[in-house]
């Protein structure tokens, strides 16, 4: 099992409170440390629509980084490609959705729009040898136009799939779906790419990201994106929760003997130190549960 670590990402560019980039590449290097494969390290977006993410360059040029992680960074157009390749990373991801709503609201343009905004990316990637990862949203619900039809998000992760991407990673943004709507889409879309080049990304506003998990992995999926402490979402916004905790995902998958080559202990720990500067608590029971009966250094 394959786990895509998106906290300092994912996690981070959702919260109210700020973290410092020395703090962010702590972050990253410690989940890297963690056993991780991948940790995706930030966004080379507007930081008028996302300012949490305005310092990727200054991370992505201090991060040490480990011989066989990988660590992605978002790219909308070229104009961010252009910023990933200065901070010569080795992987990007490319993000749409399967709303027009949604598409609109989050990178401005259509969806055809933004499967035109990726042609330039992804050839400028193949010709410098650069991985993408392709992002699907609201794949079980969009915030403005409720049900999304699995025929939708099909069709769009079969595009991005054509287009070069090596893996998709399939969104339910905001945490709406529940086990047998999630095989129904995951049913759908395999018939168009294959399963073992899906991962799934789960937000838990309702509480039902692992038991979608383990839905989808019956269903033979093999790539789980998640967020140390289950970070994400904002307190100041009704519903709004941030990804399936990877503590969450570890101990569940480490129960089921399935190995990820995760150190659960290490990533809680990572978890504890960023939510100590962000000052909330961890939203991982897990994380809680460890936190009672681990120190904190690890015993050194
Ligand atoms: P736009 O305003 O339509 O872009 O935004 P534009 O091309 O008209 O340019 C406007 C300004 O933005 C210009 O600057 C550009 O230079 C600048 P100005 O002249 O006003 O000073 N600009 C950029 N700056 C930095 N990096 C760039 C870039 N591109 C243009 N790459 C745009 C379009 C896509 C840029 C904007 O809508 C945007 O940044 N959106 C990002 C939204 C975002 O990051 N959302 C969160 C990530 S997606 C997500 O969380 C879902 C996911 O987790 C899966 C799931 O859960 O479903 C992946
Ligand atoms: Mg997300």
């Amino acid at each position: 099992m394959r786990i895509v670590e998106v906290g300092p990402r994912d996690g981070l560019q959702n919260e109210p409170g700020t973290v410092s980039t020395a703090l962010k590449i702590a972050f990253i290097e410690e989940l890297a440390g963690a056993g991780l494969p991948a940790v995706e390290a930030g966004a080379f977006v507007s930081p008028k629509w996302v300012p949490q993410m305005a310092d990727t360059a200054e991370v992505m040029a201090a991060l040490r980084r480990r011989a066989g992680t990988a660590y992605p960074v978002l790219v909308p157009n070229m104009a961010g490609f252009e910023a990933a390749l200065a901070a010569r990373v080795e992987e990007i991801a490319i993000f749409g959705a399967a709303s027009e709503s949604f598409s609109r609201k989050n990178i401005n343009c259509s969806i055809a729009e933004s499967l035109a905004r990726f042609v330039p990316v992804m050839q400028a990637a193949k010709a410098r040898g650069i991985r993408v990862r392709g992002y699907v949203s609201c794949v079980l619900g969009c915030p403005y136009e409720g049900e999304v039809a699995p025929t939708a998000v099909a069709e769009i992760a079969g595009k991005l799939l054509d287009m070069g991407c090596y893996e998709i990673s399939l969104g339910d943004t905001i945490g709406v779906g529940t086990p047998a709507r999630a095989q129904a889409m995951i049913d759908e879309v395999s018939a168009r790419v294959p399963i073992a080049r899906l991962a799934v990304h789960f937000h838990d506003t309702y509480g039902q990201a692992l038991a979608n998990i383990l839905a989808c992995l019956e269903r033979g999926i093999a790539g789980i994106d998640s967020s140390a402490a289950g970070l994400g979402g904002c307190p100041y916004a009704k519903g709004a929760s941030g990804n399936v905790a990877t503590e969450d995902v570890v101990y569940m998958l480490d129960g089921m003997a399935i190995a990820t080559g995760v150190d659960l202990a290490a990533v809680a720990r990572a978890g504890w130190r960023v939510c100590a500067a962000l000052g909330r608590t961890p939203a991982s029971k897990v994380s809680l549960a460890l936190k009672a009966k681990l120190p904190a250094d690890g015993g050194h």
